[in-house]
């Protein structure tokens, strides 16, 4: 019987992965609803090509490509934050959620609710509401299966695991592209070099948040929600060749490592597919061709984001909620061209810093909460952004 599968931001990096994979064994899934945020020409075409029954972009303005691109072909159309929320809540097997940043939130919520299981890619709306989404997970006896290769990489290797057993859970970080780069260096970084990821193909956002490292520091946040893990027992190293993606370290002193070609369709075809394994479209790795793993400490002086990643980790409560919206605001900025690589991590301790000053970081007890706190941490980064305007 083929899987019912939704895609949440079918059109990006993540999205596209998926459709490669679905499209590997097309027998085996029925592709329910595709969304996009305002990139309906490409929606269409993603719709189209897997069979789709329904297709929505959250931005009205993307509405009429959309419905080109679909005429004649007897998909849906839809537009808008509730037919998004909609369209992810028609409960079928399995929804990926892999809409960029907090906004993905309410779309995965609405999915979980429905009952259906969930394969995350969308770190941030876990970053954002952390406990309440993991509790509303259970709730509704959903399954979140991580995306994350570094996160998949510790499902795979917890299975059947005592917790006793293990002292340290560690993810690698490849150390992005400016992991060679003096400090001076990269101040002066542009958008441009900031995208261009050493080892993996990704979209703009966490492909600047693994430059800055904070996407190491995001993923420590994630694993410690979806594994239930204590902060202190969770470690990262940097390993440029991105082969080995997590180890776990017993109490024996045994350590073992998940390993595999930096392709996301393998960990995305193991969401897909779960419990079962297929071939994937994915090329095998060759050892001998690596030749070399290595592995070094992060540098928390040239990299200070993921060190305030892993201080809101054990500051716990609505810190990461607020590290994770000022960090969005000050990738987009910087993307824009707004203000200097080296801005992004003083805008989020400014902002973790005002929110901290004001009271406000209580653990959000529910995803509307997370939501509003995460428009708190946006203003106070916007206003943090106006000043930088101002004496420039
Ligand atoms: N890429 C990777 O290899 C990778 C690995 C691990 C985890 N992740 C995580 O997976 C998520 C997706 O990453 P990505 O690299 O695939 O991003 P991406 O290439 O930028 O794609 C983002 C997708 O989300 C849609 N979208 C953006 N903003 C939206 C909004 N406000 N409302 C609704 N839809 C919206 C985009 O639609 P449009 O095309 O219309 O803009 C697109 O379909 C992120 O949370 C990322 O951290 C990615």
């Amino acid at each position: 019987m083929s899987r019912r599968v939704t895609l949440l931001g079918a059109t990006g990096s993540i999205g596209t992965s998926a459709a490669d994979v679905i499209a590997a064994a097309p027998d085996l899934f029925d592709v329910h609803v595709v969304t996009a945020r305002s990139n309906g020409a490409k929606l269409a075409e993603v719709a189209r090509s897997l069979g789709a029954r329904r297709a929505v972009v959250a931005d009205e303005a993307g509405l009429g490509d959309l419905r080109e691109g679909l005429a004649g072909s007897g998909i849906d159309a839809g537009a808008g934050a509730e037919a998004m929320e909609e369209a992810a809540a028609e409960p079928v097997d399995l929804v990926l959620s892999a809409i960029v940043g907090a906004a993905g939130l309410r779309a995965t919520a609405a999915a979980i609710r429905s009952g259906s299981d969930i394969a995350l890619a969308n770190k941030e709306c876990l970053i954002c509401a952390g406990s309440a989404f993991m509790s509303l997970a259970r709730q509704h006896k959903v399954q979140v299966l991580p995306v994350d290769s570094e996160h998949n990489a510790l499902y795979q290797l917890l299975d059947k695991r005592e917790a006793a057993d293990i002292r340290t859970y560690t993810l690698t970080a490849s150390g992005g592209p400016f992991r060679t780069w003096s400090v001076d260096r990269i101040a002066q970084a542009t958008p441009q070099q900031a995208v261009a990821h050493p080892t993996w193909s990704m979209g703009a956002k966490i492909s600047v948040d693994s430059a800055t490292l904070m996407n190491k520091g995001l993923e420590l946040i994630e694993a410690h929600h979806l594994f239930s893990l204590a902060p202190d027992s969770l470690d990262v190293i940097v390993h440029p060749q991105s082969v080995v993606h997590a180890l776990i370290t017993f109490r024996d002193g045994s350590i073992h490592a998940e390993l595999g070609p930096a392709d996301m369709r393998r960990p995305i075809g193991y969401c897909l597919h779960w419990p079962d394994r297929v071939r994937e479209p994915v090329s095998s790795l060759d050892l001998a061709e690596v030749a070399q793993l290595t592995f070094e400490p992060p540098d928390l002086e040239r990299f200070p984001a993921l060190g305030l990643a892993m201080s809101a980790l054990r500051k716990g409560g609505g810190a990461a909620t607020v590290l994770n919206a000022a960090n969005e605001v000050a990738v987009e900025a910087f993307l824009a061209g707004k203000v200097a690589f080296t801005a992004i991590p003083q805008i989020v301790e400014i902002a973790l810093t005002a929110a901290d000053s004001e009271g406000l970081l209580a653990t959000p007890a529910s995803i509307d909460e997370a939501l509003a706190l995460d428009a708190v941490a946006r203003r106070l980064a916007q206003a943090d952004l106006k000043r930088r305007r101002a004496v420039a």
